[in-house]
């Protein structure tokens, strides 16, 4: 029986978020430079999107380029964003015939003016696109995100458009990047690294985490097949006990 088969469709998390990490250590390990793990990686990229798309997966976020990632040396980040732009121009093809919407969060206008401006390109392009929404994270950090929510809220708050009183946790989420996409119920981060860097840090409070040893470029469709297996062989409680979700589950 192929991993693909043991899925169960109707258990299958809605949103997926990958922190896509180990292409330096690929390409390291190879004697190569750093920028051929992230051009090996975008394979990757393709596999984990397309697989998604099939599964019936409904939001699947990518964490690209964090608001820290500016501090790689120059040649490093220049390559980054050379890359994202032949792949977001490249892959429109992909894009299309998997009926995939491409969105990006983070501070993307701040990003260098030609690959924003081929982001802004490729997500007009797919607008239509209903199967499943590929999120990109670009110069994207959560407590950025969480920051710039706050400064957003108090600019109302000072021009009396909203009273502090009404803040609470479901207004908050309406300032953040994600405010109309559902929270990732399984966060993938490989390289055999246990952290969350930065990402998705407000949405990730119930994420099911997942660690796998396999470095970005290395990652195929059987692995997200075993990340998604291992997610639906877990109870997630919500701080209940498991007597009181068992029959919410089962309802
Ligand atoms: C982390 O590995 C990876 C990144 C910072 C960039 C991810 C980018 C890609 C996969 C390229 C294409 C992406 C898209 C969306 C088209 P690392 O460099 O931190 O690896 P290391 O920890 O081994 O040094």
């Amino acid at each position: 029986m192929d991993l693909k088969d043991k899925i169960d469709p109707q258990r299958l998390p809605r949103h997926i978020a990958i922190i896509m990490d180990g292409n330096g250590r690929w390409a390291k390990s190879r004697g190569e430079m750093r920028v051929f793990g992230h051009q090996n990686g975008v394979e990757s990229v393709r596999q984990a999107a397309t697989t998604a798309a099939e599964l019936g997966v409904g939001f699947l976020t990518l964490y690209a380029f964090s608001t820290e990632n500016w501090k790689r040396p120059k040649c490093e980040v220049d390559a980054l964003m050379n890359l994202l732009v032949l792949t977001l121009n490249s892959e429109l093809g992909t894009l299309m015939e998997n009926n995939i919407r491409l969105r990006a969060i983070g501070n993307v206008d701040q990003l260098q003016p030609e690959c924003y401006s081929q982001l802004l390109d490729t997500m007009e392009k797919t607008r239509h696109n209903s199967r499943m929404d590929l999120i990109l994270a670009l110069n994207y950090s959560g407590r950025w995100e969480i920051a710039n929510a706050a400064q957003k809220l108090a600019e109302e708050v000072k021009n009396g458009k909203l009273d502090p009183e009404n803040i609470d946790q479901d207004l908050f989420n309406n300032y953040l990047e994600t405010k109309d996409i559902p929270d990732p119920e399984l966060l993938i981060r490989t390289s055999g690294e246990y952290r969350i860097s930065n990402f998705l840090l407000w949405q990730a409070a119930y994420s099911e985490l997942y660690f796998t040893p396999k470095l970005w470029p290395d990652f195929r469709r059987d692995d997200l097949y075993e990340a998604i297996l291992d997610f639906q062989n877990r109870e997630r409680r919500f701080g209940m006990t498991s007597e009181q979700i068992k029959p919410l589950i089962n309802k």
